[in-house]
């Protein structure tokens, strides 16, 4: 059904694969943010992500109080969906959902009130800022998610223009306890030249914690297939295994 959308990779002399325990940053629950719109769609990218080599995937639909105001509820209903729709298809993908959290009022007034957060294999919640403005009380902001036991990943870093002149925030953010994920597409020039700039600093600077898909549709799954894209991604990604989030402590 959907082999007119697969492109295969062929010449064996370069990997062909990218070398990742999996994903850890993906928009591919059907319906419930401004990811993938329905199933099928889910199906086409999950197919795109095997033939990248990535058989296994959290995913992590928007959280935004003014947008996307989904629950465990809504997440965990859409994921029943897909993983049924991934059986029917006779596709072999293992996926499981957290959220991608805004830090906006509606995360913290959760925080507060102590709801159940989706995390990422214990207590790992992935977050991002707002893309507008740069938010101006991050380690007070830090300091409530470390109180209630959460370890903060950040989505993207090298995407928030507000920081491209300040390269030193990289460096603060991660020494005040956020982890950071890094998306392969920023690497491929998708998002434009000054995410390339602060992601290859990031990777050289050994500031990368994780990386991700942060797929949403089919463009940001041709992007990844090409095979330039896959032989540039792994001399980023070398020999460390990316995303193993099983192992995490
Ligand atoms: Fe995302």
């Amino acid at each position: 059904m959907f082999q007119f959308f697969r492109k295969k990779i062929t010449d064996n002399s370069v990997p062909n694969f990218l070398n990742l325990a999996g994903d850890i940053h993906s928009h591919i629950l059907p319906g419930i943010d401004d990811g993938s719109p329905d199933i099928a769609t889910s199906l086409q990218l999950i197919k795109a992500m095997k033939d990248i080599g990535i058989h296994k995937a959290v995913a992590t639909p928007h959280i935004i109080g003014d947008m996307y105001r989904n629950t465990p509820e809504t997440i965990n209903a859409a994921l029943a969906i897909l993983n049924d729709a991934c059986i029917k298809n006779n596709l072999n993908f293992e996926i499981s959902a957290a959220a991608e959290y805004m830090l906006d009022d509606h995360f913290f007034s959760l925080l507060r009130r102590k709801e159940k957060l989706l995390t990422i294999n214990k207590n790992y919640i992935l977050t991002e800022f707002s893309y507008t403005s740069a938010p101006d009380n991050i380690e007070e902001m830090l300091f409530e998610i470390l109180t209630e036991g959460y370890k903060p990943i950040l989505a993207h870093p090298e995407r928030y223009f507000y920081y491209y002149k300040n390269y030193k925030i990289f460096h603060k953010l991660r020494e005040i306890g956020f982890l950071l994920q890094v998306n392969l597409l920023s690497l491929t020039g998708y998002y434009g030249i000054a995410a390339v700039k602060v992601a290859k600093y990031l990777f050289e600077n050994e500031l990368v914690d994780f990386v991700g898909t942060d797929m949403h549709h089919w463009r940001h799954a041709e992007t990844l297939l090409k095979k330039e894209n896959i032989i540039l991604l792994n001399k980023f990604i070398g020999e460390k295994k990316y995303n193993d989030f099983e192992a995490l402590v």
